[in-house]
């Protein structure tokens, strides 16, 4: 009873981190599990202020990406989450099974409610909310980048919680990381590649110019010691680059250094941005392909919704019975 189950918040196009740390694997799993569902999480992206133009927007440019990217709706259910409503039912039901310490430390509270001294309810709850994407399908298999285990853990600990007090119902899923677990800022590489990063240098989306590329890339913080070395400790901002590399030309990490033997910093960034630019290439013109086409990404998220919902409702139904409303 396999089923990998993973979401993207609708953030416009995806970036690199998102693609190594997550995308790459969603397209290796459709062929490796019977049953895959891929989610756009409109409703966790609401989570922070969104413009409704924009949102909109962006829910396609994801669609188009995640396209181009190599999902297959034939394989996959990709679908938007708040075309299936039970995912925010669920939420309900889950929150009223968690305590408020336990979301306290949990990393999209702690960063983002501190950037703005105060965050919403919906903020809090978020990670309650992908418990219920989770747990709404019995998914076995979640394949994420590192910064969500955490999440994880609570979507497993709300499995254990549901069980206990209802009789067994949820397993417990299992992270599935990628090799390239995590992807570091550009301009501060203590901290994880982000699209909210303020600083647009500091990311790169897969959809930028290879002029950008370039300079983002040649500006990217390093040392002052110029030989090449993996070392994430110590050399963060080299050590990114490394694993940069190693992900986009398909290296291993040894690999990578080796190739880097005899060059400086500066010139490796120079074979680092050629390796990435080469890699996405054909995403680019892919992704303006399919974006140029929105009735049909419209239909698509239409279906994968119909079929995610057939799905869901006899889970929750089954739900709402073990709880006592019917
Ligand atoms: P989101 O939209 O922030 O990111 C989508 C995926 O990309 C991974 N990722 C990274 N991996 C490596 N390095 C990085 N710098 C990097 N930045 C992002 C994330 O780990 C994620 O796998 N809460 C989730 C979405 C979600 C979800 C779910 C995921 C909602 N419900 C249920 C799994 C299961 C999020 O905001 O991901």
């Amino acid at each position: 009873n396999a089923r990998v189950f993973s979401g993207i918040q609708p953030t416009g196009v995806p970036h690199l981190g998102n693609y190594l740390g997550a995308l790459e694997n969603w397209v290796a799993l459709q062929d490796q599990y019977p049953s895959v569902l891929y989610s756009i999480v409109d409703l966790h992206s609401i989570t922070q202020p969104q413009d409704p133009d924009k949102l909109r927007n962006n829910i396609l440019d994801m669609a188009a990406s995640l396209l181009a990217c190599g999902i297959n709706p034939e394989k996959a259910i990709l679908f938007q989450q708040s075309q299936v409503s039970e995912h925010a039912e669920f939420c309900w039901i889950l929150g009223c099974l968690t305590s408020m310490p336990r979301l306290r430390h949990l990393p999209q509270w702690k960063m983002k409610s501190k950037q703005k001294n105060e965050g919403s309810v919906g903020l809090y709850i978020y990670p309650v909310l992908q418990a219920a994407d989770i747990l709404l399908y019995k998914s076995t298999h979640v394949p994420v980048g590192e910064d969500q285990v955490q999440h994880l853990e609570l979507a497993q600990d709300l499995a254990r919680i549901f069980n206990l007090h209802y009789g067994e119902l949820f397993p417990e899923a299992r992270a599935l990381l990628s090799s390239t677990r995590k992807v570091k800022s550009l301009r501060d590489p203590s901290s994880k590649m982000s699209k909210s990063d303020s600083q647009a240098m500091a990311t790169i989306s897969i959809t930028d110019s290879p002029d950008d590329i370039a300079q983002k890339i040649r500006r990217a913080v390093t040392d002052f010691t110029s030989e090449v070395t993996f070392d994430p400790q110590a050399r963060p901002g080299v050590s990114n680059l490394v694993t940069i590399h190693a992900a986009v030309a398909r290296l291993s990490v040894e690999e990578a250094v080796s190739a880097a033997k005899g060059l400086d910093t500066g010139a490796y960034k120079g074979l680092v941005s050629e390796a990435v630019i080469q890699r996405l290439a054909p995403l680019r013109e892919e992704i303006q392909r399919r974006r140029a086409d929105p009735a049909h990404l419209e239909a698509l998220l239409a279906l994968g919704s119909r079929r995610a919902r057939q799905l869901a409702a006899p889970v929750l139904d089954e739900v709402r019975h073990r709880v006592g409303f019917s």
